[in-house]
């Protein structure tokens, strides 16, 4: 039934957005509080609705990430593209760890974390640390930062953080970070994130 009222209102729309038209009725039967986790298994392509939010956003270009810290001595980390600046004073940035990640308990009890950004020659980094389960630290070089958290070699700069403040989100946590300390490196280009892909400046 739901899935049906998704489809109805996708069609409805293939047009493109349509001027006048409030937006809302889009998202009335938008597949929340399912209790799943829409973006694995393949779960968002029943939902056209979720499907017309990805294709939307994902439009927004954004850098990549490699979130750390460390859990019991030992590192900790997660590909992520959900990270910004927040406030200059105090300073505070922000990401979006998915309730399913597993690296993100682990940072809360460690309280800080460490934002790696990443460069355009980091890409298989990336899909390292987008791995579940998977040695994420294996071959891969890193210096415990200001808070102790992995600072990882190559990196664009990174952004230092104990945990400010974490709001829940739908199906995603909000992190704020406090920064502690942050850096640049000689790195060139950033890697980025679009329409789902790698990107790359040049
Ligand atoms: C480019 C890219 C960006 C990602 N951004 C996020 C993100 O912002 N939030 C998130 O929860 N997962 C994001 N992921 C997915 C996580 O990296 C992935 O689910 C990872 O396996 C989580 O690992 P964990 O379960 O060990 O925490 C991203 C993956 C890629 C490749």
């Amino acid at each position: 039934m739901r899935r049906e009222l998704a489809e109805n209102l996708y069609e409805e729309e293939t047009g493109g957005l349509q001027r006048g038209r409030p937006h809302a009725e889009l998202f009335l039967e938008y597949p929340r509080g399912l209790g799943m986790d829409l973006a694995r298994f393949g779960a968002i392509e029943l939902f056209p609705a979720a499907r017309r939010f990805r294709d939307v956003l994902g439009r927004f270009c954004t850098g990549v990430t490699v979130v750390t810290s460390m859990s019991g001595g030992r590192p900790v980390g997660m590909a992520c593209q959900s990270f910004t600046s927040v406030s200059l004073d105090p300073p505070l940035v922000l990401f979006c760890p998915a309730k399913t990640s597993r690296a993100w308990p682990q940072m809360q009890r460690a309280g800080h974390f460490c934002v790696n950004l990443l460069s355009h020659d980091q890409l298989e980094l990336s899909d390292a640390f987008a791995r579940k389960g998977a040695d994420k630290f294996a071959g891969v070089s890193w210096l415990p930062s200001a808070t102790g958290a992995p600072l990882l070699d190559g990196v664009l700069g990174w952004v230092d953080c104990t945990i400010y403040a974490v709001h829940e989100a739908g199906d995603h946590y909000v992190v704020i970070g406090r920064v502690m300390d942050l850096g640049v490196e000689e790195a060139p280009h950033p890697l980025l994130f679009y329409k789902g892909q790698y990107a790359r400046t040049q």
